[in-house]
């Protein structure tokens, strides 16, 4: 296969990164989680308890934020890294969650996580998923693909992630945060998550993650070619 982009957008637990890490797999590229970025800001914003509308303290904050991700081989994850500190379990909590979208909403913190995505891109060869990966970092990847499951089955796949690490979360709880976060990532000014013009929709509600990986080869290899 040859080194394109592939984009995965759509809303909150479709199946976003279970895919992209799969096709990136069966690829042969490098996956990104470009939410982790945003979740990792937010991270080091409630930490260090930084008001997040306060613009020059967000700007002041993005100095001091370094992010990478580094290979984990025992378990074939790429990780992220918040200046040195493997962050990736810490920011799946459910506090971050609380907060992640309105700190993705201010400007100077999509512009930097943008800038650093595009950076990545530069290498070709990914598959990137998030809320405007096909719309605003890469308008002109070669394949894009909009994921999205009926919000109960969104509900209950996150719910049983969660509840693995936190027995006493709740559906509710659960409910209440995709119903927020897909309010506010689709209602933003800058950026807000919705389907390119040119994305192939892929409904995976009824859908194993197997289907919908095979699904989804379809498609980059038909879209692929196309170009
Ligand atoms: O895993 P889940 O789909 O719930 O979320 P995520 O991909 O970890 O992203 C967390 C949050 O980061 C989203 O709710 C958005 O607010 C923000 N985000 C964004 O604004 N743009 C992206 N490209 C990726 C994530």
């Amino acid at each position: 296969m040859r080194k394109i982009i592939v984009t995965i957008d759509g809303y909150s637990s479709c199946g976003k990164s279970t895919l992209a890490k799969r096709l990136s797999e069966r690829l042969g590229f490098l996956y990104i989680d470009s939410g982790a970025m945003y979740r990792a800001i937010t991270l080091y914003i409630l930490r260090n308890r930084i008001d997040w509308e306060d613009e020059m303290a967000v700007k002041e904050a993005l100095e001091n934020i370094h992010l990478e991700f580094l290979y984990n081989n025992a378990n074939g994850k790429n990780e992220i890294y918040l200046n040195g500190e493997n962050v990736e379990y810490l920011i799946r909590d459910m506090l971050v969650a609380e907060n992640v979208s309105q700190v993705a909403a201010v400007k100077a913190v999509r512009d930097f996580a943008v800038a650093a995505q595009r950076a990545i891109g530069t290498q070709k060869g990914i598959v990137m998923d998030g809320r405007d990966i096909g719309t605003a970092v890469f308008p002109h990847a070669e394949v894009k693909i909009f994921l999205t499951a009926d919000f109960s089955v969104r509900v209950g796949r996150r719910f049983k992630e969660l509840v693995e690490k936190n027995p006493n979360i709740t559906i509710e709880e659960v409910e209440h945060n995709l119903e927020m976060r897909d309010y506010i990532d689709s209602h933003r000014e800058h950026s807000p998550l919705k389907q390119a013009a040119d994305a192939v929709i892929l409904d995976n509600s009824q859908l194993s993650p197997d289907e919908t990986l095979s699904k989804a080869m379809n498609m980059v290899e038909s879209l692929s070619n196309a170009h």
